[in-house]
């Protein structure tokens, strides 16, 4: 198969926030890796190219996972009763400090990578561990993939306990600094990202410098802010300066810019004041609905950030988050927007479907660019998913079936995975 062809089958994506256009038997032309547009009746520029009908399956825009741990997967769905701090100190930081053996590492990589390519996810940002060899292994694996990614290598140069802390900042920026040069032009599909991992792991200092590291060489960051009210107050005294969380981030110049943009997972207690500082700054939010229901973190105004203008994708935050699945992260993201309504702010309406929809595959996609859509001019990424097992009594249109498979994610079976035209997945 090469980059140029057309799919058949039933499809949908978002033509804005709030519309899902759909197809019955439409026509999808993808020409060398970049969407031509869906079509009721196939033009006559496209009929010589090759035709795959996917008959009565859908075909939807890949999913940006915005925000997911690597080396959090294997232990996933375990010590779900802790909050953020106590979850942080007695099983994720044992966990990845185990990653400074090459070989425990490569093993649990290649079971990261390979559910990574088999979900709806085309596109995501990945945090690593602290250690140079593991998250270079990881990005090979991540490239032979096919999935495009951003992959960091994490810095954290205090409160992580004995074995998974950097000496210093000048210790934590050379290995940074070993580890661009490591990866420099090696691959295709993955790209690096400064990774500092929360304001509690990072010295002022060493904040700084990866501030200064992130503008010099054009390198995007990603981070965690305001998740959990016992960090929040950390943070306030660890920088007492900052007039809040995001505002000690700024600080440091890591908040980015709308052309470099920084993504800054959870937001769950974000105010105005915060809100205005990401908005300013081009940032965008990671949604972690499920890792927020399970740390007991709390729910984030997502209703509000949209209306505001704010970036919003979709992360499954994997351990916190039990899953890699998106269509379970969305459901939990639509669940959480009416609890939210119904018992802290009845002002704040629930979230949509459509608007869910287009955060997963728009609203995150945004970040890669022309992504998330099946617009003319947006790259191929693309999902075949048969349905025909979620049995139903009457025909059921293109958009009521794409919403019944995300509140039931489990019968919804993917056949192929398309990203940038290429199967990678079938
Ligand atoms: N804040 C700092 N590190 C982490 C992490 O690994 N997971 C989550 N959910 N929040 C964090
Ligand atoms: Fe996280």
């Amino acid at each position: 198969m090469n980059n140029s062809f057309v799919l058949r089958g039933g499809i949908a994506f978002s033509e804005s926030e709030n519309s899902i256009v759909t197809y019955y038997r439409g026509y999808l032309v993808c020409v060398d890796g970049i969407c031509k547009g869906a079509f009721t009746e196939l033009p006559d520029e496209y009929k010589s190219l090759q035709l795959y009908d996917y008959g009565e399956r859908l075909i939807i825009p890949g999913m940006t996972d915005l925000h997911v741990h690597a080396p959090q997967y294997t232990f996933r769905g375990i010590g779900m009763d802790e909050e953020l701090l106590e979850w942080l100190n007695t099983y994720t930081f044992p966990e990845e400090a185990k990653y400074a053996d090459l070989d425990y590492a490569l093993k649990a990589y290649e079971y990261f990578a390979e559910d990574l390519r088999r979900c709806f996810t085309t596109r995501a940002v990945v945090f690593g561990t602290l250690h140079n060899e593991a998250t270079i292994k990881l990005m090979d694996l991540l490239e032979d993939t096919g999935v495009i990614t951003y992959v960091g290598k994490v810095n954290m140069d205090r409160n992580g306990g004995e074995h998974l802390q950097e000496k210093d900042a000048k210790a934590s920026i050379e290995a940074t600094l070993q580890w661009l040069n490591a990866i420099q032009g090696k691959y295709k599909n993955t790209m690096p990202i400064l990774t500092p991992r929360f304001i509690p792991s990072c010295s002022d200092e060493l904040m700084k410098e990866l501030g200064r590291l992130s503008a010099e060489r054009d390198l995007r960051i990603q981070s965690h802010l305001s998740e959990n009210l016992s960090e929040i107050a950390w943070v306030n005294e660890l920088v007492p300066e900052s007039t809040c969380y995001a505002n000690a981030y700024e600080m440091f110049d890591t908040m980015g810019t709308p052309e470099r943009p920084t993504i800054m997972a959870h937001c769950v207690h974000s105010d105005e004041r915060e809100m205005a500082i990401l908005k300013k700054h081009g940032a965008y939010i990671a949604h972690c609905a499920d890792s927020n229901m399970n740390l007991t973190s709390g729910i984030a105004p997502i209703k509000k950030f949209l209306d505001a203008g704010i970036n919003v994708g979709l992360g499954t935050d994997v351990a916190a988050g039990s899953s890699m699945n998106m269509l379970k992260t969305m459901l939990i993201t639509l669940q959480a927007s009416k609890m939210y309504y119904r018992l802290v702010d009845s002002n704040v309406k629930p979230l949509t479907f459509e608007e869910v929809f287009y955060m997963a595959t728009v609203g995150g996609g945004k970040y890669f660019g022309k992504v998330g859509s099946f617009k003319e001019g947006y790259e191929f990424d693309a999902v075949v998913i048969d349905d025909s097992k979620m049995y139903s009594m009457r025909d059921m249109s293109i958009r009521e079936r794409i919403e019944r498979m995300c509140y039931n994610d489990a019968d919804a079976i993917i056949k192929d995975k398309f990203v940038r035209g290429k199967k990678v997945y079938s």
